[in-house]
């Protein structure tokens, strides 16, 4: 593959950063956001010229619109759209407020949902275009009290799926990345509902304690193995899954839910083709 013009959301840390490193080291030109660009200074200044830095809040519509525009006025178009950018919610169901689910949803759906809408029409007229939606393993399965985080990568995913099938005919291809677990800063930067219900205490501390230490935990993988697996599925020639699971423990994690669903989908037909109880 030639050079390309990629846009990657969330390049202050962490998996956005090591995948804007390893695009760049590639030959490849990067517009990188944070939400402050002095965030992004260190990222620049190694790669000068192929690097550009675009500051981006997700949740704002016109930061989001001027980010798209920004990025294609510098790099002179734009190829791949990396939806990378993200921050998780603890806290069960019961937990969290009609705001926090919304500003969840907003960063993890909305936002990324815009910058679709807003690189379409570009790559729709190029006649070709990648969206690389990096979801989660709970894009497909849940753990409890990561409720909000669980609900916004099923939508990311299911939003990616139906632009599968709208781009393919635009020469527009899409692949949702399912990380397992990676050392970055994603479970210090973890919010947390305010309400604390005590009955929840046990799920949620065991979360809790797990994402916070991801950056420390030996078994976690590392964002530039996770940065080469994308930058080869980016540039592999032909067809590639939609849904492109990365890290030995996310295949793991995603088996075991696999046989879940299997196993559950067989329960239900068996319980809705058992003859229907006789009406009262
Ligand atoms: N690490 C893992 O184990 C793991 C596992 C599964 C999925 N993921 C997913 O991987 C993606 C990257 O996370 P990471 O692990 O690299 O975490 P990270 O080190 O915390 O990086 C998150 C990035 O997202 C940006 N960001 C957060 N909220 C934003 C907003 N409202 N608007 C714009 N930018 C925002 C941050 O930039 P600022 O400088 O602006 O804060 C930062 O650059 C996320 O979508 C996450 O859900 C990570």
């Amino acid at each position: 593959m030639g050079r390309r013009r990629w846009l990657v959301t969330g390049c202050s840390s962490g998996l956005g950063y090591a995948l804007a490193t390893a695009a760049a080291r590639a030959g490849h030109e990067v517009a990188v956001t944070a939400r402050k660009t002095a965030d992004l200074e260190d990222l620049a200044a190694a790669w000068p010229g192929r690097v550009v830095p675009i500051p981006l809040e997700l949740r704002d519509a016109a930061s989001c619109e001027e980010a798209v525009r920004r990025a294609a006025d510098r790099l002179g178009g734009i190829d791949i759209l990396v939806n990378n950018a993200g921050v998780g919610l603890f806290g069960a169901v019961e937990e969290v407020s009609d705001a926090e689910l919304r500003d969840q949803l907003e960063t993890l759906v909305v936002g990324p949902w815009r910058l679709a809408r807003l690189v379409l029409p570009l790559m729709r007229a190029q006649g070709h275009g990648h969206i690389v939606n990096v979801s989660s393993v709970v894009g497909r399965m849940a753990f409890p009290g990561l409720a909000a985080y669980v609900a916004g990568k099923h939508a990311l995913e299911g939003m990616s799926q139906a632009l599968a099938v709208e781009g393919a005919p635009h020469g527009i291809r899409v692949t949702v990345v399912e990380p397992g677990m990676f050392a970055t800063r994603y479970g210090v930067s973890m919010m947390q509902a305010q309400r604390r219900i005590p009955a929840y205490d046990v799920t949620n501390r065991e979360m809790l304690d797990g994402a916070r230490g991801l950056a420390d935990n030996p078994e976690t993988g590392r964002p530039e193995d996770f940065a080469a697996r994308v930058l080869g599925v980016v540039e592999a020639e032909g067809p590639t899954p939609l849904r492109v699971p990365v890290g030995e423990d996310a295949y793991g994690y995603l088996e075991v839910a696999d046989e879940a669903w299997h196993e559950e989908f067989a329960a239900a037909r068996i319980l809705t083709q058992e003859p229907a109880p006789p009406p009262a």
